[in-house]
């Protein structure tokens, strides 16, 4: 196999993105679509649709908010790594990574803690205001492809987006569940349409982004490419020449 351990390292986060996240997210948008007929439908449908698919939309959605934060963290771990491994980052800037380290862990640490303060409003808020920051900090860390220029299809930002809208997803569930807040119903409605069309836009993104990372070890080729827009040559590759043998 053309696969060294880098490449199978790589390939880690699009595998659990495809066989985890979005086969959870199929769960998570069925329950919902059911929740929502079973609230608003003829007294036929509720009769159809069993009592227990709230609870059940509930229940995998958690799962499904913790695994896209768990998929964004794993996304930005990797390059980061891979960056540090390169940068030596233990000697030249061992604080820094150590900052980051503690960024990871409280991240993951305030993440517990929204769910651990399910009861008390403020302290759920800050805690998931927290991740957030978490999130936003680890994403902007060196080595991240980031596609700045090219913000508006990135996989990063659209990912960024989209865990974040988990993350909200969380923060006001007992506003929802238990105060049965309209209103914190239809903003969830809202955020959580806008986070479908997000994984939608993921998926699409992380497959083009599949496509045009090369295996490591043909990275000093086609990293040779010219991938220049304003240069004459922009999209050639050097020529590829065999060695005589
Ligand atoms: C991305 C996917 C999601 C979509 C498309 C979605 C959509 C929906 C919809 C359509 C409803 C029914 C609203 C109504 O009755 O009018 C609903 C209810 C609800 N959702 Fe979500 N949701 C998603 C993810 C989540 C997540 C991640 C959580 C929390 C962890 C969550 C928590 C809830 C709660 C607590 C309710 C109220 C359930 C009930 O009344 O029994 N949802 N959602
Ligand atoms: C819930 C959905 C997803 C989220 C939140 C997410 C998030 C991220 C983030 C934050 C990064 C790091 C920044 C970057 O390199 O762009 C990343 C990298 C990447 N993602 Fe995703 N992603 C998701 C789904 C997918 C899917 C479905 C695929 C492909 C099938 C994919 C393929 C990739 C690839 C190839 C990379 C570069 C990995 C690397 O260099 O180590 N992602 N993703």
């Amino acid at each position: 196999m053309e696969l060294n351990l880098v490449d199978w390292l790589r390939l880690l986060h699009p595998i659990l993105a495809v066989t985890v996240v979005f086969p959870l997210l199929g769960i998570v948008v069925s329950r919902a679509v059911l929740t929502r007929s079973r609230r608003l439908g003829s007294s036929d449908d509720r009769k159809k649709i069993p009592t227990n698919v709230g609870p059940e939309h509930v229940q995998t959605g958690h799962w499904f908010a913790i695994a896209v934060i768990g998929l964004y963290l794993l996304g930005c771990a990797r390059p980061m790594v891979a960056f540090w491994l390169k940068q030596q980052a233990w000697s030249q800037t061992p604080l820094q990574l150590l900052l980051v380290l503690l960024t990871y862990g409280i991240t993951l640490g305030a993440l517990w803690g929204i769910f651990k303060a399910a009861n008390q409003r403020v302290w759920r808020l800050t805690f998931a205001g927290l991740t957030a920051i978490g999130l936003l900090v680890l994403g902007w860390q060196e080595g991240i492809f980031r596609r700045d220029n090219e913000w508006f299809i990135s996989h990063f930002y659209f990912g960024l987006v989209a865990t974040l809208l988990m993350v909200f997803s969380l923060a006001i569930l007992p506003d929802i569940y238990r105060d049965r807040s309209q209103t914190w119903r239809k903003i969830h409605l809202i955020a959580n349409t806008v986070a479908v069309l997000l994984f939608i836009a993921q998926g699409i993104t992380g497959t083009r982004d599949l496509l045009e990372i090369p295996l490591s070890w043909q990275e000093s080729t086609v990293y040779a490419c010219d991938y220049d827009k304003a240069s004459p040559t922009y999209k050639t590759c050097p020529p590829v020449t065999k060695s005589p043998n």
